[in-house]
């Protein structure tokens, strides 16, 4: 009944619905999207979650490079509808995302949230410890997951787009 797609460029306008609603329309000052702007979302990794036609689920990722030497994924936003909470819908897209990843031989993912929803997926705080983001976040939420074991192994210094020029 649900079906997992790349995101297509028609899914935007009803993406941007589903974020406003999950993260209110001033999501935009949030401290993750310093690390979207003058970026683009990597786009075998963006996913929707369709229930028929209706639009239930996506996730983005963006890439990102740490310490000016290694290139990285940061994971967000992921946002489920409202209707469909508490389905697993959130888990399934996770998965499948970061399995992609894993494929397309990325090794590290970054991300900003709450940690006690992304720590069963192998998401840890420890792992981002001597990294930063270009802003400050809530303390607690900055987080890291190896594709590849070891692979933030040794890394610091500052996270930011490996979109731009
Ligand atoms: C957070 C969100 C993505 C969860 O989606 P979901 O499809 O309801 O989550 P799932 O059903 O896949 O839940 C997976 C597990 O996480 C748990 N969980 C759900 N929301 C959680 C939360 N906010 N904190 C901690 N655990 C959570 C579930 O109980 C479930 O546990 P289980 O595997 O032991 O049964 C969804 O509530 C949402 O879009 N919220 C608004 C936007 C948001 O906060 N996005 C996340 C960015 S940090």
């Amino acid at each position: 009944m649900y079906q997992i797609k790349i995101e297509q460029p028609g899914d935007g306008p009803e993406i941007e619905t589903l974020l406003d609603q999950s993260f209110g329309s001033d999501r935009l000052q949030r401290a993750a999207y310093r690390l979207r702007d003058d970026n683009a979302p990597v786009a075998e990794l963006c996913f929707v979650l369709r229930g028929g036609t209706l639009l239930c689920a996506s996730i983005r990722y963006w890439p990102i490079m740490i310490a000016d030497q290694h290139p990285a994924l940061l994971l967000g936003p992921l946002a489920v509808g409202q209707a469909w909470r508490g389905r697993s819908l959130g888990k399934t897209l996770i998965r499948h995302s970061l399995a992609r990843a894993n494929i397309l031989g990325h090794d590290a993912v970054l991300l900003v949230g709450d940690v006690d929803y992304y720590r069963p997926f192998g998401f840890s705080t420890a792992l981002t410890g001597n990294l930063s983001l270009p802003n400050p976040v809530e303390p607690g939420r900055f987080q890291g997951c190896e594709l590849v074991p070891g692979a933030l192994d040794g890394l610091s210094g500052p996270v930011e787009p490996a979109g731009r020029g």
